[in-house]
């Protein structure tokens, strides 16, 4: 259900309506409702807001709180009208905002990186390890009775312990991943990226290869890169090809890095052992996707921050960032355009 919701106030002499576009922890509307000056209009509803109540909701608004499943494009930038000047997303991830338009608008733009860092990494891990030990696929066999007795070749998998590890973007939550990877006794950690970035590597004696080196060596790929036009589609068809048939792909980042038609072939045709994803091209992935029939495809939807820690000081730090660009001060973290 929808529900616009009114505080009031002032902030700097002028009250700040801004438009919230989902229901948020409440930590962070209460950050919002306890400002003064803000007048908060909210999608008070666990579902995305629908485009048209985006579109007017938005108009002629000072500041937007949006999530990642909130296209945030020309459309909606014009919707807003010239008022708009901040945009607070609660994500580190950006890939939804037309950064451009938003630019030439002199708009500014709040995100949340490094809060939701720890939770991401540990999801990853905990994917990663589900998927090369088959957690799902154990745990419904001892449901339908296909547990019979201790079998010496039944629901093996692979383990860390001596393996390599590629890393696809070695940034804030791919070093966290390698971090936590470390001491399960992995051998090497490989890493692509644009650049080399030996100050992140460091610490894991991490080497910075070409994207067809990490395919052709690493025994576990983690994918923990940001979307970006150089990273759309990058693990495709010749990149599961390089990949060894003993090897499991992981995608945390976002579902449009991964080709998901050529992963599908790759792990239909044991061309690969198995992947495990917490993104998907579309989110939610429809329910009769090819991807979900594969007993070596484990398929999270997309809970990487999901504490309810993480998920309430992201909402307050969106909130704080939204409030900062409202009054004209630095934002806690402010996204450079
Ligand atoms: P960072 O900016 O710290 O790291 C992003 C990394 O992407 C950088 O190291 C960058 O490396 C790399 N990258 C950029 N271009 C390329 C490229 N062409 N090839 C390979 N790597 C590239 O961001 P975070 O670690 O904080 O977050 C990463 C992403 O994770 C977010 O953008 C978001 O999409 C996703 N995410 C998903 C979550 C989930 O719930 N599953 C939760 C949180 C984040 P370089 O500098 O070398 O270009
Ligand atoms: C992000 O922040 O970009 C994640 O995808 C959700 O936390």
């Amino acid at each position: 259900a929808a529900r616009g919701r009114c505080g009031s106030g002032r902030v700097g002499g002028a009250a700040m309506a801004v438009f919230v576009t989902r229901r948020i922890p409440a930590e962070g509307l209460r950050v919002l409702s306890q400002a003064g000056g803000c007048r908060v209009q909210q999608w008070d509803s666990e579902e995305p807001v629908p485009r048209a109540e985006l579109l007017a909701g938005v108009a002629g608004k000072r500041g937007l709180l949006c999530l990642l499943s909130d296209r945030i494009d020309r459309e909606v930038l014009e919707a807003a009208g010239p008022s708009l000047k901040v945009i607070s997303t609660m994500s580190v991830g950006f890939d939804h905002l037309a950064l451009d338009e938003i630019k030439k608008r002199g708009i500014r733009v709040g995100y949340t990186p490094d809060v939701l860092t720890d939770a991401t990494a540990e999801l990853s891990v905990a994917l990663l390890l589900a998927t090369c030990r088959r957690l799902p696929e154990a745990v419904e066999q001892v449901k339908n009775a296909g547990w019979t007795t201790w079998k010496p070749l039944w629901m093996c998998g692979y383990g860390l312990s001596d393996s390599t590890v590629g890393i696809i973007g070695l940034g804030r939550i791919g070093q966290a991943v390698a971090r936590r990877l470390k001491p399960f006794g992995v051998k090497k950690f490989l890493y692509a990226g644009s650049h080399p970035k030996p100050e992140n590597a460091a610490e894991f004696e991490a080497e910075f290869v070409p994207l067809s080196r990490l395919a052709e060596e690493s025994d576990f790929v983690v994918v923990t890169c940001a979307l970006t036009p150089a990273t759309q589609g990058m693990c495709n068809k010749d990149f599961f090809a390089r990949m060894k048939k003993t090897s499991v792909f992981i995608n945390t980042s976002r579902g449009a890095v991964v080709n998901q038609e050529d992963l599908y072939d790759a792990l239909a045709h044991g061309q690969i052992a198995a992947a495990g994803l917490d993104v998907t091209t579309p989110e939610p992935l429809p329910t009769d996707h090819p991807l979900l029939s594969l007993k070596n495809c484990v398929i999270l939807p997309h809970i990487g921050s999901a504490t309810y820690a993480t998920r309430s000081t992201m909402a307050v730090l969106a909130a704080n960032n939204l409030l900062a660009g409202l009054r004209g001060e630095p934002m806690p973290q402010e996204l450079q355009l």
